[in-house]
Formats: C-alpha cells, structure tokens, sequence
C-alpha cells in the first residue's frame, strides 16, 4: 500500500517568524492519521528551524526545494544533498518548473541531482509537467515521459519507496487552474507505467505518484480519491495554516462515512 503524501513547497516565502507560526498552528490542527505522511519544503534558511519544529512529530518530513549535485566546493550559494541532510532533510524537490523555468535546469541536470540526493538517502521528489502551449498541442504525454525518462533513465532503484514524482502542469501552477482528476490521474497512472518499464513493476507500484498545480481545501477530496494519485504538491494553499491543515485531513469515502 502507498502511503500518501501532502507536501508543502512554500518557494521563496515566509520570514522565521511567519515560519514558526505557521508551523505552530499546523500542528495544533493537522493531524495525519498514520496512513498519510506530511513533508514541509521551506526555503533553505528555514530548514534548520522548521526541522526542530516538527523533531519528533509521528509522519511529519522536511524537504529541500533544490540541491546542487556535488557534495562540496566553490559552488557559491548552492546547498549539496550532505548538507540537507545535515539540517534534517528527508526529502528534497527535484527539477520544479519554476527551475526549469528560471534557472535553465535541464533533465540532465535533474538526472545528477536524483543521484546526488539518493545517494545521501534523501528521497527525491520529482517534478514534471507540461506547458499550456504543449498540452494544447497534445504533448502532454511526450514531454513527461521526457522528463520521467531523462531524470531516471540508467539510475539505480532498489525500492519505490526511495522516489516521489510530483506531475504538476505548469498551467495549473499558481493560477487557480487545476486539472480535472480524471486528467490527472491518466497522465499520472501514464508516468506509472513507463516507471514500470524503467525499474520493473515492484518497484513502480511502490512508488508514490503526487498531483500539484492549485491543489486547494476545495479540491483536494475529489483529487485524492483518484486511484492512481497518491498525494499533492501544494504551493500557495500550504502558507496557510488553515487551508494546509484542511490538504492534509482530506476527506475519503471512509472517513465521511464514519
Ligand atoms: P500552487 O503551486 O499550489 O500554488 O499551484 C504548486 C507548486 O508549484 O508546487
């Protein structure tokens, strides 16, 4: 069974202290049963204190939004995998569309920093998506599997359980849009069947498969009741408390029936 996941990328936002509060109240009112796991992705001069925030919270994670793939050096203003790890790092974004975008990061670039981050045990969560120019163009699928191939292609896997891939359209992303869940859950339960042809059908099974572009409180029921999405990358909803806190107690069949 996968567990899902809920994960926060709040990008370039928050000061310590809006940091803090946000987190404080989180934890008064988001309460992941023990079949959902919660991964906060703050900026990287939050880690070390959003990290002793949440030391010791049953199912909560710290992620990192980026990492450079060499371990240490004159790379002025990059942060290696070691040292995410060192600030208490579980998880790290990989190729986010807005470094696609901005920072000109390639799916090579992407494939070394999936290594990079696998090998100091961090789980890599990698992002991928197409433009609204390629999806009306019906390329939806060629560009991800694009992405899924050239970030993968040739790395080691022993378990599914070492790899999150968040697909997150790039015209969903911050713009109130999201895809229908039917949409989504097709082109995800697509990037499910060519990592079966990459790493094998265990490990593709095993693999946790996010949907992110406006996930919202409104939303996120429908989204997640999708067999083939296992969680959601959630930027703007997760810098509130109270919309975050709503994600990460979505509702299912069961629970509204209890
Ligand atoms: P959004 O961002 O939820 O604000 O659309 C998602 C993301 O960029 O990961």
């Amino acid at each position: 069974m996968r567990i899902p996941i809920l994960a926060a990328n709040w990008k370039m936002n928050l000061s310590r202290r809006e940091a803090k509060n946000l987190v404080e109240d989180l934890l008064k009112v988001a309460f992941p049963v023990s079949q959902r796991e919660v991964v906060l992705c703050p900026s990287t001069h939050l880690l070390t204190e959003v990290g002793a925030l949440i030391e010791g919270k049953a199912n909560y994670g710290l992620g990192g939004q980026n990492l450079y793939f060499k371990e240490s050096g004159a790379f002025t203003g990059e942060v290696s995998a070691t040292m995410l790890r060192d600030c208490g790092c579980s998880h790290v974004l990989i190729g986010h569309s807005e470094r696609r975008a901005y920072f000109h990061e390639s799916d090579k670039d992407c494939y070394l920093k999936v290594e990079a981050a696998m090998q100091q045990n961090l789980i890599p969560i990698l992002c991928m998506g197409e433009s609204l120019e390629q999806r009306e163009a019906g390329k939806t699928k060629e560009v991800v599997l694009g992405q899924l191939s050239g970030a993968l292609k040739g790395q080691s896997l022993s378990s599914g359980e070492k790899l999150v891939i968040a697909y997150e359209p790039i015209w969903a992303i911050g713009t109130g849009k999201t895809d229908t869940p039917e949409g989504a859950d097709g082109t995800i339960s697509v990037i499910r069947q060519e990592l079966g042809n990459l790493f094998g059908e265990r490990i593709a099974q095993q693999v946790r498969l996010l949907y992110g572009g406006s996930v919202n409180a409104a939303n996120v029921d429908a989204l997640m009741a999708c067999p083939n999405i296992d969680g959601a990358l959630v930027g703007g909803a997760s810098l509130k408390a109270e919309s975050f806190a709503r994600i990460v107690n979505y509702q299912t069949q069961a629970s509204l029936a209890n």
